[in-house]
């Protein structure tokens, strides 16, 4: 009993510490200090985009050893992991975004904004050409924006190879905008074939969600979706529940390649519990208003036409470069064999120019376009630029005491020793490593309280599958929000949708 009780007492101990410690930090968030003002005589440090890898650049960055200036077409920070929840209202969509201008607000010297998209990059005259793009617009709405460092983080765009009828017809799952759509669509779907008198083909056709794509986006919004109709729109709408259905379409011969063989299995078993219908080896070519045409390969080799009609369809087949980077590369000759992006070397210099560099989904370094790349790439950045400030600060401290040896010739022992201190942190600091990335694992949800991970222990694989993952999946997801009140937010919108059930209005 004493046991218990003293562990009782550590238990309510710490949980008082942690609650303190989570107050001060918002206490702190919303008293912040206040900032020193751009120094324009410092080097002008140019970064564009607001996600992963610019985030983590500019949370980490030194901001007083620049003149820093950030451009995004978005003023936010966008948490794309639990985007797919934001789909069906498990998640409300402004609990996974974060203003860009807390996020500034918190650093020690202030930075500039600018709402804008970079339309292009001319390395040579060393000038970012912008406009804004938003609805309302002033006097000036296109200008340059010079710089002596730039990032280039600007993610990519969705890829569509082509194909006709995708981008006049589908939904993609990218931006916050993209989720609410889809949401929204949903919903349209359900009204229209509980309409009066629709006909059998037709609710067929409107309760049909097809989704293309089976990598983690497209997984994770079927589950998603599938959990919706299950948990929500089947008890309040069931004159038509035995008519939905989810179809995901993937041209490859099994759904997330890059997980391990187990995980791809027990997904596609777990589908077929789900009733989501699984169509590998098949290959989109043709999206009309109301159908998907498509390819498939027969065990036999043959193919086949297949026809699907659809309510909903959302495109997820990846990622293609940006107009504004194409552009880029097409101005640097070394970026010539280049077609996913930028190519950059081991310290995330774009190859071939001077004074630039590219992190996240738009830099070709080796490795997949994840947020986990992107971030810790933007955290490599960081290191460096602090540690290039610092260098320049030493180097020029060097320069100023050498140059004072000879018209103080009394201190000479005592400015040698100085000299000496400042050549040996110059050292430690300009021995900066090459980026490494450090894989951590790789996580989905595929629906029923169920998700897949494939997680590095002790430099060793473990895939893990089912409730207890999806648990763990929850606790890492929270834990990796941005900021607290992310945290709570999404903490808040698990609890509510599982209380009170998703909200089915159509907005
Ligand atoms: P982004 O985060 O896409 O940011 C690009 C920024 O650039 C944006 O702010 C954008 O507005 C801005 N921008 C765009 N054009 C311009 C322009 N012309 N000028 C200036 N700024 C511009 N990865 C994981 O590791 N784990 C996951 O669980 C995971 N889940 C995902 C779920 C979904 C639904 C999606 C779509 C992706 C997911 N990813 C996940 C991948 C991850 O989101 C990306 O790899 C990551 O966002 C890349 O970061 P980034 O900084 O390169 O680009
Ligand atoms: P993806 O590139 O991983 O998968 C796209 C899939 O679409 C591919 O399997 C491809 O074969 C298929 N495809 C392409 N064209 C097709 C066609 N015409 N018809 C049928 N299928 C076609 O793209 P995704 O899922 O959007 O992911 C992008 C990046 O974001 C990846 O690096 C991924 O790892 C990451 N991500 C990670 C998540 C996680 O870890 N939970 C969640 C979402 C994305």
């Amino acid at each position: 009993f004493r046991t218990l009780r003293w562990a009782w007492r550590l238990g309510y101990l710490s949980a008082i510490a942690g609650v303190a410690y989570i107050g001060y930090g918002i206490y702190e968030d919303r008293h912040p200090e206040p900032q020193t003002e751009p120094d324009p005589t410092k080097k002008t440090l140019v970064i564009l985009g607001t996600g992963w890898g610019s985030v983590s650049l500019l949370k980490r960055l030194d901001t007083e050893n620049y003149n820093v200036i950030v451009i995004s077409p978005r003023n936010y920070f966008l948490f794309t992991p639990l985007l797919p929840s934001c789909t069906t209202g498990t998640i409300e969509h402004r609990s996974i975004m974060e203003p860009i201008r807390t996020i500034l607000r918190s650093k020690k010297a202030s930075v500039r904004f600018y709402e804008a998209e970079a339309s292009s990059i001319d390395p040579d005259r060393k000038v970012v050409r912008i406009f804004d793009n938003s609805e309302v617009k002033g006097d000036m709405t296109e200008t340059e924006v010079p710089y002596d460092m730039l990032v280039v983080g600007v993610g990519a765009e969705n890829a569509t190879f082509g194909i006709p009828g995708v981008r006049e017809h589908s939904c993609f799952l990218k931006e916050i905008g993209d989720a609410q759509r889809i949401r929204k669509r949903i919903m349209d779907c359900v009204e229209t074939a509980a309409f009066k008198d629709q006909s059998p083909e037709e609710i067929d056709r409107l309760m049909h969600m097809v989704v293309v794509g089976g990598g983690p986006t497209g997984v994770e919004f079927a589950g998603e979706l599938q959990d919706f109709f299950e948990e929500d729109i089947k008890k309040l709408v069931p004159e038509i529940s035995d008519r939905f259905r989810v179809t995901l379409i993937e041209a490859l011969p099994n759904v997330l390649p890059s997980f391990s063989k187990q995980l791809i299995e027990y997904t596609e078993s777990t589908f077929k519990e789900e009733k989501i219908n699984i169509h590998t080896k098949t290959m989109v070519k043709k999206v009309t208003d109301k159908t998907v045409e498509a390819v498939a390969t027969r065990p036999d080799g043959t193919k086949e036409t297949i026809v699907f009609p659809y309510g909903l369809l959302v495109w997820a087949t990846g990622n293609a470069v940006r107009p504004v980077v194409q552009d880029l590369m097409q101005r640097i000759p070394a970026q010539k064999n280049s077609r996913r992006g930028l190519a950059v070397n081991e310290y995330l210099v774009v190859q071939g120019a001077r004074d630039i560099w590219a992190v996240g989904d738009c830099a070709v370094a080796g490795y997949a376009p994840t947020a986990q790349v992107a971030s810790q790439e933007g955290n490599f950045l960081a290191r460096l630029f602090n540690n290039m400030a610092r260098t320049e600060a030493l180097e020029n401290k060097i320069a100023e005491l050498s140059g004072s040896l000879n018209l103080q010739p009394g201190n000479t022992a005592e400015i040698s020793r100085e000299i000496e201190e400042y050549e040996r942190q110059l050292r430690r600091i300009k021995d900066v490593k090459p980026f490494h990335y450090s894989h951590q694992g790789s996580l989905a949800y595929i629906g029923s309280e169920k998700a897949v991970a494939d997680v590095t222990w002790f430099n060793g694989n473990v895939a893990a599958a089912g409730g207890l993952t999806y648990l763990f999946w929850r606790s890492a997801y929270i834990s990796m929000c941005f900021s607290t009140r992310n945290r709570l937010l999404v903490i808040n919108d698990w609890l509510k949708s599982k209380l009170f059930g998703r909200d089915l209005s159509r907005e």
